[in-house]
C-alpha cells in the first residue's frame, strides 16, 4: 500500500459536463504499478478537493483511497505547516520557516487520519510504504494501531544540515515518527548522514541498532517511456510548431518547473539577462522558454515569487526587443499537456535546471531521455540530487548568477562531438537507473528488514 498526501489523480468534465476522475501517469505510478498489482493492493491520498468524498475509487487496476480534508485542514497542513514550515525548513534557502501551533495541531490531526484510513485498508502482515515530508507522523501513528505490518518512508526533498532541522521545536517528534520505520529511504548520502546526525544531536542515548535502516535511494523516471513518447509524430509536429513560433532562433534556452523559490528560477532569467547583455546573443537568435506551473498559490511567499518572476521577465523583454517582436524570455504559466512538455525536451538545444536545493530534480532526467539524436546540453545545479548521479551536465553553483552565465555560454560554444558524448552517456545512465529500479530496491530493502 502506498500512501501520499496527494493521489495520483485528476478530474476532468466529460462531454456531459459530468466530473470523471483520472489516474495521472506520473513517475511514481509507473514504479510501483508492478509492486501493487495484486488483491488488496491501495493508494492513500488527498484528491486535491475540499471535503471529498471517501468512497473508494477503482482506476486502471489501482484502489484509491481519497481522504477527506476541510478546508481548515488543508490551510493548516498542507499550505501551513507542510509548506510553510517544513518545506523551507529541509530546503534551506534563505526562507524562514513560519510557524502556528494551529497548523501543528492539524498535522497532527491529518497525519492520524491517514494513518486510520491506511489501517483499515492494509492487509494483515501487509507492506506500508509512506511518500514525503507532508506525513512524516503516519509510520508511528500505523505502528502502534498495526504492528504486524512493515513500513517504508521516503523522504523525496532534502535533509539538510542536523543541527538546522534539530532546531524545529517539533524536530524530535518528527524523527519519532520515522524511528517506527522498517526502512527510511533518502535520495543521496548525505542527507542519510544528516538524519543519522540529527536523530543523536536530539537524543545522544539512541543505539545504533534501535535506529531503522536508513539508506540512499536515488529516485528516476521511466526512461524508456519518456523515450518512446517523446519520439511520437505528435510530439514532434508539436516541437516543430514551437519552433516555427518563435521565429526559428538558433538557441533554445529552457527551464520547466513547478514555480517554487528553490528551482532558482529567478537566478536562471537574471544569468540570461547576463548572456544577452554580454552580446552573446541576441533576442533574435536566441529565446528562454520557461515553463512554469503554478503552485501553492495561496502561499504568500510563492505569490511574492510569481510578482519577481514576472518583473524579470518584463524588464528583459522590454530592455531585449526582437526584431521581430518575439519576446526574449517567452514564459508559459500554465499547467501544459504532456505532448507539450516532451515538444519542449525535444525542440530545446540547453536546458538549465537551476535548483538551489532539490531533492532529485526528475525534469533533468526527463530531458536527457527525450533526446534521440544525442544533441542539447544540460546545465544542472549542483544543489539538485540529479548532479550526483549526472557529472556529464555542465554542472554549476546556482546560487552565483555570473557563473549561470558562464555555463550558458560554454554550451554556446561546446563542440558538436563533445555534447554528443555527454548526452549519450547521460542518456545511458538514465535507461539504466530508472525509476522501476528504485521501487525494486528500496520494496526489496524493506522486505529483508521485516524478516531480519
Ligand atoms: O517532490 C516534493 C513534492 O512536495 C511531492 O511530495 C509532491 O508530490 C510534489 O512535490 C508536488 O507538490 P504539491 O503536492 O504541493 O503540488
Amino acid at each position: 500500500m502506498v500512501v501520499s498526501n496527494r493521489l495520483p489523480i485528476a478530474y476532468r468534465e466529460d462531454s456531459t459536463g459530468a466530473t470523471i476522475p483520472l489516474l495521472s501517469p506520473g513517475g511514481l505510478v509507473a514504479a510501483l504499478a508492478p509492486a501493487l498489482a495484486g488483491s488488496g493492493a491501495a493508494w492513500v491520498g488527498w484528491d486535491g478537493t475540499f471535503s471529498g468524498s471517501e468512497e473508494p475509487l477503482d482506476l486502471e487496476g489501482f484502489s484509491l483511497q481519497p481522504v477527506s480534508l476541510t478546508q481548515a485542514q488543508i490551510t493548516n497542513h498542507y499550505e501551513g505547516l507542510s509548506n510553510s514550515t517544513l518545506w523551507p525548513l529541509f530546503h534551506n534557502v534563505g526562507v524562514n520557516p513560519e510557524y502556528s501551533e494551529a497548523w501543528w495541531a492539524d498535522y497532527l490531526q491529518v497525519n492520524r487520519l491517514f494513518a486510520q484510513r491506511v489501517c483499515n485498508v492494509v492487509a494483515e502482515d501487509g507492506t506500508v510504504f509512506v511518500q514525503d515530508y507532508q506525513l512524516m507522523l503516519v509510520p508511528e501513528f500505523v505502528r502502534s494501531l498495526r504492528p504486524d505490518v512493515a513500513i517504508g518512508y521516503f523522504h523525496h526533498i532534502p535533509f539538510p544540515d542536523a543541527t538546522h532541522v534539530a532546531g524545529f521545536e517539533h524536530a524530535a517528534e518528527l524523527l519519532e515518527g520515522l524511528g517506527a520505520c522498517d526502512v527510511v529511504g533518502f535520495q543521496r548520502q548525505s542527507d542519510v548522514d544528516h538524519f543519522r546526525a540529527c536523530l543523536q544531536e536530539l537524543n545522544p542515548s539512541v543505539e545504533g541498532t534501535s535506529l531503522p535502516h536508513s539508506a540512499a535511494y536515488p529516485i528516476s523516471i521511466d526512461s524508456a517511456a519518456v523515450s518512446t513518447a517523446a519520439s511520437q509524430p505528435m510530439v514532434l509536429a508539436k516541437a516543430q510548431e514551437y519552433a516555427t513560433s518563435w521565429g526559428n532562433p538558433e538557441w533554445v534556452f529552457l527551464g520547466v518547473d513547478r514555480l517554487d523559490y528553490t528551482k532558482g528560477i529567478t537566478q536562471r532569467l537574471l544569468a540570461f539577462e547576463e548572456l544577452l547583455a554580454s552580446g552573446a546573443v541576441s533576442a533574435d537568435t536566441a529565446v528562454f522558454v520557461q515553463a512554469g506551473s503554478p503552485s501553492r498559490e495561496n502561499v504568500a511567499r510563492y505569490q511574492q515569487l510569481s510578482a519577481e518572476i514576472d518583473a524579470i521577465i518584463e524588464r528583459v523583454n522590454t530592455t531585449f526587443p526582437s526584431v521581430t517582436g518575439r519576446p526574449a524570455v517567452v514564459y508559459l504559466r500554465e499547467n501544459l499537456p504532456r505532448t507539450d512538455m516532451l515538444a519542449l525536451f525535444v525542440v530545446a538545444d540547453v536546458m538549465v535546471v537551476s535548483s538551489l536545493a532539490d531533492g532529485m530534480n526528475l525534469v533533468a532526467k526527463e530531458f536527457v531521455a527525450a533526446r534521440h539524436n544525442d544533441t542539447g546540453v544540460l546545465i544542472l545545479s549542483t544543489h539538485a540530487g540529479a548532479a550526483e548521479q549526472m557529472p556529464e551536465a555542465l554542472l554549476v553553483d546556482s546560487f552565483v548568477v555570473s557563473d549561470i552565465t558562464k555555463v550558458m555560454q560554454e554550451a554556446l560554444i561546446m563542440e558538436k562531438g563533445e555534447t554528443a558524448r555527454r548526452m549519450k552517456q547521460l542518456r545511458a545512465d538514465v535507461a539504466i537507473h530508472d525509476v522501476a529500479e528504485w521501487a525494486t530496491t528500496i520494496l526489496g530493502d524493506l522486505s529483508q528488514a521485516r524478516k531480519a
